[in-house]
Order: structure tokens, then sequence, then C-alpha cells
């Protein structure tokens, strides 16, 4: 059995820097076209200037031969100017910007902690046509982790959608059937999701001793939740695509008494999706979701190029960690033996 894609994208991707990036690009070249570069380096991009740098660090760690175009965004701070903003969105050089709430996930300190004071860049934003990546998760330390999302999108989301209704908003790495269902029917709004929100639920991270490899935030919701996931993926619905969030750490960082969070999945994202979307019967609607809803949203075109996914008798073979200069990074274990190769055409 063998399907032929238009070459996929990956709308939501860390890609670090110094020998973690060198160690990890070619994870995501491999098989990827474009990426939406997140901006949570220590410390953030934060204006057009710390932008153009880190695509030169990016470019200059390209494997050769490869046309890998990294997608810039912006960190947005509540220092943000809404001029430098536009000036890099005019020149093309950012795809978004993101809001990361103050302390809601890794390198998120010098995020927004009252979107009030953002609200200038965000008028902005709507003007000009730029679109916003939002990690959606309260950080009220009275709500219940797993309810951060839901709650989110009730205090902060659903308000500015209503207050700024030609900002193009992203919501990335929807883990909740709430989000699933706000995204569904919001105007203007599309989500991302993750690999392995389509394939893990809170038990593979917590039945039968702690697995800090399965650790990320947003953290894995119940099994309704991944269900509710899995049915938005492959029905087809262009609101709904592709961002891995793969987001590498060292072992040591992972396995630790207060481990990062984290999943890094660049390694086998599409063979671990073509298992996920052949059980849903619904290989039909694999390349919607990786190649050809994240552009449409975008309003960028499809790559040109193809790649190719051949189901073998045996399982495909892929490291379970990647040597980096930085130390070793666990690639994601579905749990499950994976029989799709990725050939490029
Ligand atoms: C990300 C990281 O490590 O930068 N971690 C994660 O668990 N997803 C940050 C993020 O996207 O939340
Ligand atoms: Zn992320």
């Amino acid at each position: 059995m063998q399907i032929t894609l238009t070459r996929p994208d990956d709308w939501h991707l860390h890609l670090r820097d110094g020998d973690m990036l060198k160690g990890i690009l070619p994870e995501t070249t491999r098989d990827f076209g474009r990426a939406i570069i997140m901006p949570n380096l220590v410390p953030p991009v934060v204006t057009g200037e710390d932008a153009q740098k880190y695509r030169a660090r990016i470019m200059a760690q390209l494997p050769e031969g490869s046309d890998f175009r990294p997608l810039m965004t912006l960190y947005l701070t509540e220092g943000t100017d809404p001029e430098d903003v536009a000036l890099a969105a005019k020149s093309g050089l950012i795809t978004a910007v993101k809001l990361y709430p103050a302390g809601a996930t890794t390198n998120s300190d010098s995020g927004v902690k009252d979107i009030e004071n953002v609200m200038p860049v965000l008028e902005k934003m709507a003007e000009i046509g730029l679109p916003l990546c939002v990690h959606g998760e309260v950080t009220d330390p009275s709500v219940d982790i797993f309810d951060r999302e839901a709650v989110f999108i009730e205090r902060v989301l659903a308000p500015l959608r209503t207050r700024l209704p030609d900002l193009k908003i992203i919501m990335e790495h929807v883990t909740t059937k709430d989000g699933v269902d706000y995204v569904s029917s919001s105007d203007n709004t599309a989500a991302t999701l993750t690999t392995h929100h389509l394939i893990i639920n809170r038990n593979h991270l917590l039945v039968g001793g702690i697995k800090p490899h399965y650790y990320c935030l947003p953290i894995a919701k119940r099994e309704s939740h991944r269900l509710a996931l899995v049915k938005a993926a492959t029905s087809g619905n262009a609101k709904f695509f592709l961002g891995t969030d793969s987001a590498p750490h060292t072992d040591p960082a992972k396995e630790s008494a207060c481990g990062c969070a984290g999943v890094f999945s660049a390694t086998n994202t599409m063979s671990c999706l073509a298992h996920v979307f052949e059980n849903a019967s619904a290989l039909d609607k694999l390349e919607a979701f990786t190649s050809i809803s994240g552009p449409a949203f975008y309003g960028l075109p499809p790559n040109a190029s193809k790649i190719t996914l051949t189901k073998q008798e045996t399982p495909v073979a892929y490291p379970a960690k990647i040597e980096t200069g930085d130390g070793p990074v666990t690639v994601f274990d579905p749990d499950f033996p994976l029989f799709w190769r990725v050939d490029q055409v």
C-alpha cells in the first residue's frame, strides 16, 4: 500500500538554538517543507531584529541541499511595539505572533499577564492580517491543570474573539473536546493538533509509573478528549491542521525530579500520523491535515514537492534517541510499532 502526499508543513515547532538546533534540525527538514518556528528561546525572540538573527542561525544549520523554509514568529510581550511587528510582517520576515500567558509553559516568563496591555499590538495585527498563535491555558493557580484550556477559552479567547473579529487566531495544540468545539464554531479561528495528543491520553503519562517523555503542556487529557481530537484531525475540516509542537529537551532535563514539559516527535511524526489516519479509515484526509489546510489558513500555497508513505510488512526503524551536542533527546514512543515508511519523491 502506498500513498503520495504534497510535502507536509509543521505549523508549530520548537527548533531551539546552538547545539540543540544543530542536532535536531535535520529531523524536521527530512520530511517537512516549512515550519512555524516558536520564539520561546532564552531570551525570547521579541523584535524583528531578534527574528532576523534567529532565522540566520537556522539557515546556517540547514542540511546541504535542503530547501526547508523556517516561518518566523515573534514572542508577544507587554512591551512589544506594534510598529516593529507591522514592519517585520510587511518585509515578509515573520508569519505570525505568539501569545504565551506568562508562566503557562517552558520559557514563558516574559509572556502576557493582562491581555489589555497588548491590545494595541493585536489591533494592529487584525488590521494588517497577521495571524496570532495562542497558547490557550490560564495560569491561575486555583484552576486545575486539566481544566486550564477550557477555562482559557471562556475567560480569554472568547472575549478576544468577539472584540477583534478580524484577527486571525490559531489555537495551538488543542487537547480537549472543548477546544475542538470552540474552534469548529468560531469564525476566523483555526487550531493545530499535535501528533502525540492524537495518540496518548493521561493514562499513558501516569499509569504503571510516571513517564516523563509523555509530559508536555498542555498536558494530555482523558481518552474522550483524545477521541475528539482524532475525529477533528481526520474529518477533513480545514480548521484543523498539524502542528507537532515537537519540543526537544535533553534526557537529564526530562528524567528529573522536576522534569521539563515537551515531547520530541519530529523524527517519526509522519509514520505516526499515517497509523492514526489508517486506523480511523481516513487516509484520504491525511494530506489535508498535514499539507493543505495549514497553508490555506495562513494564505500560503501548498508545497510543490511530494513525499510517499508506504506500508511495510515489518516495522520501520527509527532511533530511540537523537544524539545532539547538548545531550541525548528521546524520540516520541507511540507505544505501538510503526509500519508506514516515508520516502522523498
Ligand atoms: C514547549 C517547550 O518545551 O518549549 N513545551 C511543551 O510542553 N509543549 C512549550 C509549549 O509549546 O508549550
Ligand atoms: Zn510548543
